[in-house]
């Protein structure tokens, strides 16, 4: 029997744990009840914003299955209208309104990778613009432009002068290096460093020149779901391994993996630092020369409670640790700048590799960040970020405790820029993220960031970003929806 518009969602089931990802989940489903005739010929479907919200997952999961149909002939989607369905899989659409069909579309066949990038729920899409309490930012606003600006301007006129050098501009590894072996315990040469647009180009850039198909990678459940799509795109057995008090824990029995990815600083999501034991058991699991672990420092500038812990790199002495950074943090979302310190082995490989993908960051901002950084600003801005995110931190925790107490239970973590409140009851933590985001309270869920079954449901709640007042309304409006 044909189904009315509003009962779509409700006909399709998504499994978050399910062994495929969701955009080829609805892609299948979508494909069965149209192919079916439950869609009837001619019915438009939800625009892909409204069906993205009722089945909670991104924007881009629905618009990824919607191209995927048209190509085969199931659908017809036009710019800024509703898709319409057309049955049998290609027949042309007749009728009022209806839009006109364009001459059957041949499926582009993908390759493997591109295929398996469009399977994965990640990259997120946001529609709305940055508010509170969205995770992984630092405050724009506190940038000191005025500095940067210099910088960038001193950089733009020396360009005249400027050769086209290097894609690693010297002068900027040198600092970068130097800060490294001081604020993080990295020993590395200059030479070790590439400057690359994000830290996601330096996973991406790992992916393709240390992983074969089949290959097993472990990264951390829950975790960044980046690292887990950068490593899935290229074909390896991406697994995703339970944490402890600890952190990643080692699995059990299983022969070490090609490669383990973590956060050992603040592990993302929970912010757990993990133990000097625990680090010097997963380096022993690289050292027989078969598994790279890669570090992912993403926000290990800011500790608030004890010293920084040094990075593990720092403990690697068989250079098998690949030591991912970014800018994106520590300075603004919009720089997009990252690093990737690499094991003296592959160096040369990996120089080749950047140059064929062309993962390279324009010389200008190179020169102006090296300037940054050289003259003290980068450290005095990330000493003032460092008391400022402590204070609102500790806002945050405090608010959460006295008007959620009942519901969430706080994990405070030693340091980083967003914090997980479990739900002490219930699993439903999709659905109250749904509901503070209609309040205008922006979290993640944390079983969304699971790869197995989901174990843990909670909030993923940014910080960093919000000033005292932001997070104290923000924390009001949350009161008032649970
Ligand atoms: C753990 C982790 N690694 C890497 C990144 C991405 O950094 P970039 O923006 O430089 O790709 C993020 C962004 O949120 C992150 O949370």
């Amino acid at each position: 029997m044909p189904v009315s518009d509003d009962t779509i969602a409700g006909l399709i089931e998504l499994k978050r744990s399910g062994e495929h990802g969701l955009t080829a989940q609805l892609t299948s489903q979508l494909r069965g009840l149209i192919g079916s005739g439950r869609i009837g010929r001619g019915r438009a479907l939800p625009s892909s914003r409204q069906l993205a919200s009722d089945l909670g997952v991104s924007r881009n999961t629905v618009t990824y299955a919607f191209e995927q149909l048209a190509a085969e002939g199931y659908l017809v989607a036009s710019h800024g209208r509703r898709p319409v369905a057309m049955a049998d899989g290609g027949d042309a659409v007749q009728g009022a309104g209806a839009a006109k069909p364009q001459a059957r579309a041949t499926r582009p066949r993908l390759s493997p990778w591109a295929a398996k990038l469009t399977q994965t729920d990640w990259p997120m899409s946001y529609q709305a613009p940055l508010r509170p309490l969205r995770p992984g930012h630092g405050d724009a606003r506190e940038f000191p432009n005025e500095v940067w600006a210099r910088c960038l301007r001193r950089s733009a006129v020396r360009a005249a002068r400027r050769e086209l050098g290097p894609v690693n501009r010297p002068r900027l590894r040198e600092v970068l290096a130097h800060y490294l072996a001081t604020s993080r315990g990295v020993r590395a040469t200059a030479d070790q460093i590439m400057i690359l647009p994000s830290a996601q180009a330096a996973l991406t850039l790992i992916a393709a020149t240390v992983i074969s198909r089949g290959d097993d990678v472990w990264v951390e459940d829950p975790g960044y779901p980046g690292a887990a799509a950068a490593f899935h795109a290229t074909g390896a057995r991406v697994t995703g391994v339970r944490l402890d008090e600890q952190g990643m824990q080692r699995m059990p029995k299983a022969a070490p993996p090609a490669l383990m990815f973590m956060t050992p600083t603040h592990q993302h999501p929970t912010g757990r630092l993990m133990s000097l034991a625990r680090r010097t058991e997963l380096l022993s699991l690289s050292r027989p020369g078969k598994t790279w672990i890669v570090e992912d420092d993403y926000d290990g500038e800011f500790h608030y409670d004890s010293r920084p812990v040094p990075a593990l790199q720092g403990l690697d002495v068989h250079g098998r640790v690949f030591y991912v950074g970014t800018f994106s943090k520590a300075m603004t979302s919009d720089i997009r700048l990252g690093y990737l310190v690499v094991p003296p082995a592959m160096v040369a490989t990996l120089e080749i590799a950047q140059r064929h993908i062309g993962l390279i960051a324009s010389s200008h901002i190179q020169d102006a960040l090296a300037e940054f950084i050289a003259d003290g600003q980068f450290l005095a801005h990330i000493r003032r970020m460092r008391r400022l995110y402590h204070a609102r931190r500790d806002h945050l925790v405090e608010g959460l405790r006295r008007h959620l107490g009942e519901v969430l239970s706080v994990e405070v973590p030693t340091g980083g820029i967003q914090l997980v409140a479990r739900l002490r009851r219930g699993t439903a933590d999709q659905a109250a993220v749904k509901r503070l985001i209609a309040a205008g309270v922006e979290t993640r869920a944390l079983s969304s960031l699971a790869l197995g079954k989901p174990c843990d449901h909670g909030l993923l709640l940014g910080f960093a970003a919000w000033r005292e007042s932001e997070i104290s309304a923000a924390v009001r409006t949350m009161a008032s929806c649970f």
